[in-house]
């Protein structure tokens, strides 16, 4: 199989004579013996690139979506660039401020908003409000009975079937996630939010779903909300985020700029007047980092396969567990050789299903020792990090210009011990 994709790679990555790969200058097996491994390694201007990319694309405003991958550093550079935050927890909302992004430059979320959380968001001043549910009214008008109103977006369920994995899906009929633009349920959220002193309403927001390579789903639910943005007289239409990344090999994905101009295309076509905003996570951070891991075991059972295990798992990407998600592997050493060997990248996890690569290709002469990369898991992966097994969290890098500055340090076992309280 032929070496690892370039695109694949992040944005300033480098391979020098003897096959070594850098990214933002810093060489990774140097980086992998500074830090230690697992690492995730992101590339700076690759991150900021994305943002500026995403930023001009949708001049109505755009905002990252932080669940995809937040620590302050990371907080900073969007606000740095110009974005909006989405915060969709009140544990993302503290890291959010906590960064120094004003208040006013946050957009919260959630379909299940506490009143605590909606409180803190409340008396931080956030920018907008996205109202999930009627309950949810219910709470902002306890909390505000003389007002002032809270700046909402109405969250619309379009009923768009995005092409995707089933639990990345959240704008079919069935779904938890906002008000059903069916059978009149979001008008009167509207009318709602339009009479009631604690909402101040300013416009709709829908998000159909996740890792959607075809921008067609996303003008799609232009033309299924035009009418009623129109008739709710919104401002403001968040068109969510969504927008799909390349992982492996034969996958290819439309660039920021490409569905900007899609959905600035579709709303023109279609006469909306209201600010076109957007949301992307995953296509600002995914692409931007590595994770490198070392190599720990090398089992060959014959006839049966060779399994490479790896000092990290489904702690650190629990993706390929919970979606079959597909990743790639080479070694930072050889990144542009050949990978000619199949086995199968696992963790170090207690249970068969930690897997990071099912089907991976590396190059023969792979040894125990060795900093194996995975590339494209900026997204969802140091998020969606657990503990399991009290496995330690891994650091994180932001590397540019030949230095590199840890963002988040490796958990400790004091780390674990902090907030077990027996004894
Ligand atoms: N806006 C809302 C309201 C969302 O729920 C999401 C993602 C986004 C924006 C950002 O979507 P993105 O551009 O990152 O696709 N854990 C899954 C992805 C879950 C996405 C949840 N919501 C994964 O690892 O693929």
């Amino acid at each position: 199989m032929t070496p690892i994709r370039r695109d694949l790679l992040p944005d300033t990555a480098t391979i020098d004579e003897s096959g070594r790969l850098a990214i933002g200058g810093c060489d990774v097996i140097e980086l992998a013996a500074e830090y230690g491994t697992p690492l995730f390694i992101y590339d700076e201007e690759h991150l900021r690139a994305r943002c500026r990319q995403a930023a001009a694309g949708f001049p109505g405003g755009v905002a990252y979506a932080t669940k995809a991958f937040l620590c302050g550093a990371m907080a900073q550079l969007a606000y740095e660039e110009g974005l909006d935050l989405d915060v969709a927890t009140g544990g993302e909302l503290q890291i959010a401020l906590h960064a120094g992004v004003p208040a006013d430059r946050l957009v919260f979320h959630g379909n299940n908003k506490s009143p605590a959380e909606l409180k803190m968001a409340l008396d931080a001043g956030v920018k907008r409000i996205v109202v999930d549910n009627f309950d949810e009214m219910d709470r902002l008008e306890a909390m505000s009975p003389d007002g002032p109103g809270a700046k909402v977006l109405v969250r619309v369920n379009p009923a768009v079937e995005a092409h995707t994995h089933e639990y990345l899906r959240t704008g079919v009929a069935d779904s938890k996630f906002g008000f059903a633009l069916e059978g009149g349920v979001a008008a009167a959220a509207v009318a709602r939010a339009r009479a009631s002193v604690a909402m101040d309403f300013v416009g709709l927001h829908a998000h159909i779903g996740s890792q959607v390579y075809a921008t067609s789903s996303f003008a799609r639910t232009l033309e299924v909300l035009a009418a009623f943005a129109r008739q709710s007289e919104a401002d403001e239409l968040s068109i969510g985020g969504g927008l799909g990344v390349a992982y492996v090999g034969d996958e290819q994905a439309p660039s920021i700029s490409e569905w900007a101009a899609t959905v600035r295309e579709a709303a023109a076509s279609l006469g909306i007047t209201a600010r076109i905003t957007a949301e992307p996570g995953r296509s600002i951070v995914a692409g931007a980092a590595v994770t490198a891991y070392s190599v720990g075991v090398i089992k060959r059972i014959a006839g049966v396969r060779t399994y490479v295990a790896v000092d990290g798992g489904m702690s650190d990407n629990p993706r390929p567990v919970l979606y079959g998600s597909g990743y790639e592997a080479f070694l930072a050493r050889r990144t542009d050789a050949d990978r000619e060997l199949p086995v199968r990248v696992v963790g170090k996890h207690c249970e068969s299903g930690d897997v990071i690569v099912a089907e991976a290709m590396i190059p023969e002469d792979t040894l125990v020792g060795d900093v194996l990369v995975t590339p494209v898991t900026g997204a969802y992966g140091h998020s969606m990090g657990s503990n399991y097994n009290m496995v330690l969290r891994p650091p994180v890098v932001f590397a540019k210009h030949g230095a590199a500055r840890l963002v988040v340090r490796r958990e400790t076992y004091s780390d674990l011990l902090r907030r077990d309280l027996h004894g």
